[in-house]
């Protein structure tokens, strides 16, 4: 990665021992997650959507069917080869995934909804409100920004899901509209301003 956090090369390995290696296509917890941070957009529709870190793409898909325009990057090829597929297999051809680092510039301006899922423990805690500053650049004044993370502990972790959400949370472009935590995640939906 291009800033301090978590080495790329820890997420080349995770994908070289399985295909999924979180689990993401046959967890129930997954799933539910999903289901929930979907649910929770308050829009009906979305313009253009992007989703950094989109892994092998199964929330993506599920974004799909809200927005019109969805731009997804991983910056494992494995990876996003997978989600590539499946949006291909789906008939998806509104949805873009590149392989490609999140934190380089994106192939459109801006979007209406920003979606950190999983994504923002790999920065450590002292580059978090840098980091979201040049995420916030990719979204549109008035876009959603939802933003979910598990509150367990991980080696690979840069910095905790509790440390992302209270700089989400603290941010004074973002006015929170949705918080739901459970013992295991924190969900949390803003209006960027
Ligand atoms: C725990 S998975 C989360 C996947 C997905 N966002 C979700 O919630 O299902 C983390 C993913 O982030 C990817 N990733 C980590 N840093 C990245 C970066 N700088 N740019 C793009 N992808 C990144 C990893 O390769 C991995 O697929």
């Amino acid at each position: 990665m291009s800033t301090a956090g978590t080495p790329g090369e820890y997420f080349e390995r995770m994908y070289a021992g399985s295909a999924d290696p979180w689990g993401f296509e046959t967890s129930w917890y997954e799933r539910r997650k999903y289901g929930l941070l979907v649910a929770a957009l308050p829009e009906e529709r979305y313009r253009v959507c992007f989703e950094p870190a989109c892994s092998i793409g199964v929330l993506t898909q599920m974004l799909a069917a809200r927005c019109d325009e969805v731009h997804a990057v991983e910056l494992v090829d494995a990876a996003a080869g997978r989600a590539r597929e499946r949006m291909a297999r789906a008939g998806l051809d509104h949805v873009h995934v590149r392989t490609a680092d999140a934190l380089e510039p994106w192939p459109r301006d801006t979007c209406d909804l920003l979606v950190l899922s999983e994504f923002l423990y790999y920065t450590a805690a002292g580059g978090l409100d840098k980091r979201i500053d040049a995420l916030l650049t990719l979204a549109a004044p008035g876009a959603t920004v939802a933003a979910c993370h598990w509150l367990g502990s991980s080696d690979d972790h840069a910095c905790s899901g509790e440390d992302v959400h209270a700089a989400l949370g603290r941010h004074p472009d973002l006015t929170r509209l949705v918080r739901h935590r459970e013992e295991e995640f924190l969900l949390e939906v803003f209006r960027r301003g």
